[in-house]
Formats: C-alpha cells, structure tokens, sequence
C-alpha cells in the first residue's frame, strides 16, 4: 500500500492510474478504523480498480466544545487494517495540506436545508465542515465512486445531494451499518463506553427496530412513537438528543401518506453521543 502525505503526491499517482484506464474508488475517514470502515473498503475494491483511502481528522467539522483534541488517532493500527484488506494507497495529509491559510480562511462549501435538522441542529456547522472537506478531497482524489456508511444517513445524504448540485463527476455508493452481534452499529466512539454503558447501548438500535415494525405495520402516530421511545430510553439512562421521523427524499417530517421515511436517533450514554437509524 502506497502511503502519501501531499496532494502533489497524490495527484501525480492518480494521474498515473487513471492514464493506464483503472478506475478509482474513494473511501473518506477519520481513522481509527474498525470492520465497518473495511467494509467501506471491500466495496469501494468490488466496484473500482483502485482504492484510494484517505485518514483526516477534520476540524472544520467540530465545534468549540467538541472531541476534536481527544478524538483516537491510531494511524500504525490503521495502516495494518487497510493493508490486510488490500486498499492501495492511504491519503494521510496534515492539518495545513487541506487548510493552508487556516480553517477561518477557507472556502466553505454549504449544503442548504439538509444541514441544519438532526445531528445539524445539535451540531451547527458541522455539515458545513464535512462538506467542505469531502468536496476538496473529491478533488484531489479524483475518484469515480467513493463509498460512505449508512450509518451517517443524514451524511450519505447531503453528500448526495452536494455532487448533485455541483454536478461532480462521481457516484456516491452507501453500504448498510456494520453491527456488532447485540445490533449494536460500529462507530469509533464506542471505545469511549463502559461496560455497564456497552450492555445498554444496543437499547437504541432496538427502539429504533421496535418503531419501525410499528411504522411498517401502518402506525402513523410518529409523534406517539418518537415520544414513547425516547421516555424508554431516558428510563434505561440515555439522554437522547433527537429521534426523529423523517422523509428519506429531503429529511422533512414524515407525513401519513410518506413511504420512505427514516427513523434517526442521536442519544448520549454518559459522555458519549451516539447515532443511529
Ligand atoms: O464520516 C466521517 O468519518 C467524516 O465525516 C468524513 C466523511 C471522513 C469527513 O471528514
């Protein structure tokens, strides 16, 4: 695996592979990798001839009081994870390859309406940061698909609609949530509960299910639902920030007559912010 740290590193290998006809694959991340990044990677390696994955904890997508300085960096564990699934170059650059002139500096890519609901009310600006990142690293990886985690659905979705608006040139692929075997989904925060916190946290994912069978089953009260499930939650020690009903198509309330809806979910388990849906 090719490890660059430059963007005129990169851009020279991308031209080189693009130039023998392979296409490329992208799959963005922060690190600390887990099963449901190497899935990301799997995909990425079934639908393209190469994959390229960059590492960047990126902090115009945190705010003032967030985890940025102590979010976990384990670049050697991740570099043996990507080897073992066979990506072929990591794109690991620093704070001032992306933001030379500073973060307050850059130019700033913003996805309205989508952005500023769910995690985005919680989280103002956040979007603004992940946009704004992932459109530059599009850029410089040049890719033909990149790959992200349903996990992020409210993520996927912007993102999509962010290379819609700007016609980029690429597809966007989702892949479902990796679970642990208790339904948990993988995210690098669970390394942050305790053990009392970890036999809990699969609660959310149930709620979730428990909500869904009803919504399937043609319960419309969403408002009873949503309500019911967060006292439920609150009761077993979560402090739920949001569950929510909404259109899958533009992230608005979800309506009775509404057949793609999505149930999102944000709740803290001590100092822990988990999501799902
Ligand atoms: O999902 C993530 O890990 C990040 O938001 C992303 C897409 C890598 C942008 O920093």
């Amino acid at each position: 695996m090719m490890i660059v740290k430059t963007d005129t590193e990169l851009r020279v290998h991308i031209r080189a592979v693009k130039s023998a006809g392979a296409s490329v694959a992208f799959v963005p991340t922060m690190g600390n990798l887990h099963d449901g990044h190497l899935d990301l990677v799997h995909r990425g390696m079934a639908l393209a001839d190469h994959v390229v994955v960059s590492i960047f904890v990126n902090p115009m997508q945190f705010g003032a009081h967030e985890d940025l300085d102590n979010y976990p960096r384990t670049l050697n564990d991740d570099i043996e994870k990507l080897k073992s699934v066979g990506a072929h170059v990591l794109y690991t650059p620093d704070v001032s390859q992306i933001y030379p002139e500073g973060l307050n500096a850059h130019t700033r890519v913003c996805v309205p309406g989508l952005t500023n609901v769910l995690c985005g009310a919680s989280r103002p600006g956040h979007f603004d940061g992940v946009t704004t990142v992932v459109c530059k690293l599009f850029q410089l990886v040049a890719p033909d698909v990149a790959v992200f985690g349903e996990k992020d659905l409210q993520q996927l979705l912007i993102i999509r609609k962010m290379v819609r608006d700007l016609a980029l040139p690429l597809t966007i692929e989702g892949v479902p949530t990796k679970r642990a075997a208790d339904g948990l989904a993988l995210s690098s925060r669970n390394r942050y509960l305790d053990s009392t916190q970890r036999s809990l946290a699969p609660l959310l994912q149930q709620k979730l299910q428990g909500m869904a069978a009803a919504i399937v089953a043609g319960d419309r009260n969403f408002e009873e639902l949503t309500s019911r499930a967060f006292a439920e939650l609150r009761e077993q020690g979560f402090s739920p920030d949001y569950i929510d009903t909404r259109r899958r198509s533009d992230l608005q309330p979800a309506g009775d007559n509404d057949s793609e809806i999505a149930i999102f979910a944000a709740a803290r388990l001590g100092d822990t912010r988990l999501i799902d849906n």
